[in-house]
């Protein structure tokens, strides 16, 4: 059986790390015998242990010289918040390690592979670096360009339209359009921004729904003039705790503290020429702090005002244009 058979399995333990990990990468590792998965384990969470370093601290059996180690990205021989995990490869015996990228981090990048070359240990790589370099956009982006992924997200009807010519909401997507975007978008961002136009006209949720299994990003809702109505549905209930406002210095204090004792987290980030200023508003999104691990992509629902800034900052990875009736 080829190596990319169980790096995709790799990939698949990965996304079970979905929501969880900040800033920190999807990584899944398994310990291959003779064609056979004798174990597996994913990195669980911000902070936490690595994931091969957690498939070889449970693995208690005796590793044999033909067993091989798929991981999607190559392992860290630096010491961070865990031990390196080329240490632990080279102590349990590991002689053949099979990676799916390497490490985009510029100062760490193929020290690993350097690390375990050294220690005696075969290495296979890069197997399946495409789908690898894909499910960790985010991470990449971060370590290379230090700011999340973004991708663009609209939908327009035949004629371009976005909205109705008075601005009130218009139903453009399809069922099966939403699913999709919950599945494949929503469920695949850290997080959703909108500007507080769209939450003012369309006071929308910003979960994911349709019965699936993905985790609802953290909402985000870009609001200068503090304009957000206090009962706007992402402001209320169970979802206020999941969102973010993002104001300017000396928001009406009354509103601040009633939206804050529901749980809206309010942060302020200064204007620059009547736009947030970009560079302060990746610090405080990237930055973990407490419970707050970090985000690594955004998916940016609009509306025009909104998608055009990004535009116009050139801070755009992805575009998607949903066509409807
Ligand atoms: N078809 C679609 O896919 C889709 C998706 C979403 C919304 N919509 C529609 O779009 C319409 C709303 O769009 P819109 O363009 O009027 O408004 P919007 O983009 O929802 O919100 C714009 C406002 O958000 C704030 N904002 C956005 N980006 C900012 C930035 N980079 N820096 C600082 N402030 C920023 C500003 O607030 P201030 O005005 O307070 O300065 C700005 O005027 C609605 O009719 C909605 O139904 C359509």
């Amino acid at each position: 059986m080829g190596h990319s058979v169980f790096i995709h399995r790799c990939l698949e333990l990965a996304e079970q790390g979905r929501g969880r990990v900040g800033t920190n990468p999807l990584v899944g590792a398994v310990l291959v015998r003779e064609g056979k998965i004798l174990a597996e384990a994913f990195h669980e969470g911000f902070g936490k242990a690595h994931a091969e370093r957690r498939l070889l601290e449970n693995f208690d059996q005796k590793i044999s010289s033909d067993d091989v180690l798929y991981v999607n990205l190559e392992p860290c021989c630096h010491l961070g918040k865990t031990p390196a995990c080329t240490d632990i490869i080279r102590e349990r015996g590991v002689k053949h390690v099979v990676f799916g990228m390497v490490d985009p981090d510029p100062l760490v990048s193929g020290k690993g592979i350097a690390c375990l070359l050294k220690a005696g240990i075969r290495v296979t790589g890069p197997v399946a670096r495409t789908r690898c370099e894909w499910l960790n956009r985010g991470f990449i982006s971060l370590r290379t360009q230090g700011r999340p992924w973004v991708t663009l997200r609209s939908a327009r009807t035949k004629d371009r339209a976005i909205a109705r010519p008075d601005g009130s909401p218009l139903k453009i997507t399809s069922g099966e359009q939403d699913r999709w975007t919950h599945q494949w978008l929503r469920g695949q961002h850290d997080a959703i921004l909108v500007g507080v136009q769209t939450v003012i006209t369309d006071d929308p949720q910003l979960t994911t729904r349709f019965g699936l299994a993905v985790p609802s990003p953290l909402r985000i809702v870009l609001d200068p003039h503090f304009r957000i109505p206090p009962a706007s549905r992402v402001a209320s209930g169970a979802l206020a705790s999941g969102t973010w406002v993002i104001a300017t210095f000396g928001s009406d204090p009354g509103k601040r503290k009633a939206l804050e004792e529901r749980g809206v987290r309010i942060a302020e980030v200064p204007l620059m020429g009547g736009q947030f200023d970009f560079p302060s508003l990746w610090r405080l999104l990237t930055t973990p702090a407490g419970h707050f691990h970090g985000i690594a992509s955004v998916l940016v629902e609009g509306g025009a005002k909104t998608w055009q800034s990004f535009r116009d900052a050139g801070v755009m990875d992805a575009e998607v244009i949903l066509t409807g009736r």
